[in-house]
């Protein structure tokens, strides 16, 4: 069965049937004009050139399980992949594919793959790449979750991980094993915002003919498109900054043609971990203000790492933007803004956080990021709270590192917050 040629993807909606030749999504990298458009204009305009049937200048929300086909032949030829032209919203969906195309344009990929869930997009890409008794190499800090499901793969299913320090090219080098067939990388790693040189890990995985997989949830491509440093794959919590207003939980996929048409039709529709129609919709609608809102969350967040950082109860603070972070120049070379994210410690330790985070107001006590709400929260108890304590203090997570998702209120609102909070540290 064939379906992957037949699922994709108009550019026109709604069902324009292309013909077969030309049913696959363009390729932004190659050969589009959104190649060549502003981030800003993509993530507007990608995917989507207006309903020629009604006007409507929202993509429409096809809200619809399956898909009536003209004939016996026609329904014949979408299975062969000989037509184009949607078969069952788990193959694919017409709103849903809007999304897919204008992330894979803003990443600058060939191609995108929506799913429902963070999760369910990093699971995807990771089943569909490994076998039993291969090994996954991964930066030193990982998503607890991204963490807790390759423990699971490792002891249930026979896929080894290691974690590496990747700021160190040697160590990645020295890391690599005969059987590593990935190397999975946050950058900037969650919470401690420690960044891995994208260029040199990609460039050491394609001597040993090893695939990239980058979660880039924390920039947003607007900010860092791992496709353009050599890397493969790159995935989104889009729950996150994609989203942006903390009101859906989706994932997305980007990447070669190929691989993308694989993982559409073995780990994404046997699985069967798909973005809904509305919420594809609630994500295309996040997406149109990525641009304005990644520059407010990237001011407000410098303003804030500056504040904390000469606050007398503050010990430490961990943000790219700030010229006296370790990293600063390679975050300079590789992303275009430093992001919404930033971790402090107090000098008080563990309990001083406790105190500062139950006497927040206007930041939310909340899990979650890359929304307009600032939300503060405590990894070591909450995200990361599934990985032993002693791999916690290896990936640089200390009791008292306190995580903060800014937000994109008066950036005086949220220090006066802040300075009323840490008057209880
Ligand atoms: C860096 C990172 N990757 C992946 C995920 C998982 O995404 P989701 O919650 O959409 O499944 C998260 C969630 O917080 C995250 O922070």
């Amino acid at each position: 069965m064939k379906t992957h040629e037949t699922q994709h993807q108009h550019n026109h909606l709604p069902d324009d049937p292309a013909p077969a030749h030309s049913a696959r999504p363009h390729s932004a990298a190659e050969h589009h004009p959104a190649a060549s458009k502003g981030l800003s204009t993509i993530a507007i305009h990608e995917g989507y050139e207006g309903d020629p049937l009604t006007g409507s200048l929202t993509p429409p929300i096809y809200q619809t399980s399956t898909f009536v086909f003209p004939s016996v032949e026609a329904g014949t030829k979408r299975f062969a992949g000989e037509e184009a032209g949607y078969i069952y919203s788990r193959l694919g969906n017409p709103t849903v594919s809007v999304l897919e195309q204008k992330v894979a344009a803003l990443e600058k990929a060939e191609a995108g793959l929506a799913f429902a869930s963070g999760m369910a997009a990093i699971s995807a890409v990771i089943i569909g790449l490994v076998k039993t008794g291969d090994h996954i190499l991964c930066s030193r800090g990982l998503y607890g979750s991204t963490y807790a499901f390759l423990t699971l793969m490792q002891n249930r299913f026979g896929v080894e991980f290691t974690l590496c320090d990747m700021t160190d090219e040697q160590t990645v080098r020295n890391s690599i094993r005969p059987n590593t067939k990935v190397i999975y990388v946050e950058t900037p790693i969650n919470p401690t915002l420690e960044l891995v040189d994208l260029r040199m890990v990609s460039e050491i995985a394609k001597e040993h003919q090893i695939l990239t997989v980058v979660d880039n949830t924390f920039l947003s491509p607007y900010l860092q498109r791992p496709i353009e440093h050599g890397c493969d794959i790159v995935i989104h919590s889009a729950t996150k900054y994609i989203g942006g207003h903390g009101d859906v939980i989706a994932g997305i996929a980007v990447g070669p043609q190929a691989m993308i048409d694989m993982l559409r039709m073995t780990t994404l529709k046997d699985i069967g971990g798909v973005l809904s129609p509305f919420d594809a919709y609630l994500l295309i609608r996040g997406l149109k203000t990525i641009g304005v809102r990644m520059h407010q969350h990237s001011k407000n967040a410098l303003q804030i790492a500056e504040y904390l950082q000469q606050h007398p109860k503050v010990s430490a603070v961990y943000y790219p933007g700030l010229p006296d972070y370790p990293q600063h120049e390679l975050a300079k070379r590789q992303t275009d803004g430093f992001g919404g994210l930033l971790s402090f410690e107090l000098k008080g330790g563990l309990e001083a956080g406790k105190r500062v985070m139950n006497q927040v107001q206007l930041c939310k006590l909340a899990v979650s990021l890359g929304d307009v709400d600032t939300l503060i929260q405590h990894p070591a108890s909450m995200t990361h709270s599934v990985v032993p304590a002693e791999e916690r203090l290896k990936m640089g997570i200390s009791d008292g590192l306190i995580r903060l998702s800014v937000g994109l209120e008066n950036v005086e609102d949220i220090v006066l917050d802040l300075e009323q909070a840490l008057q209880h540290a």
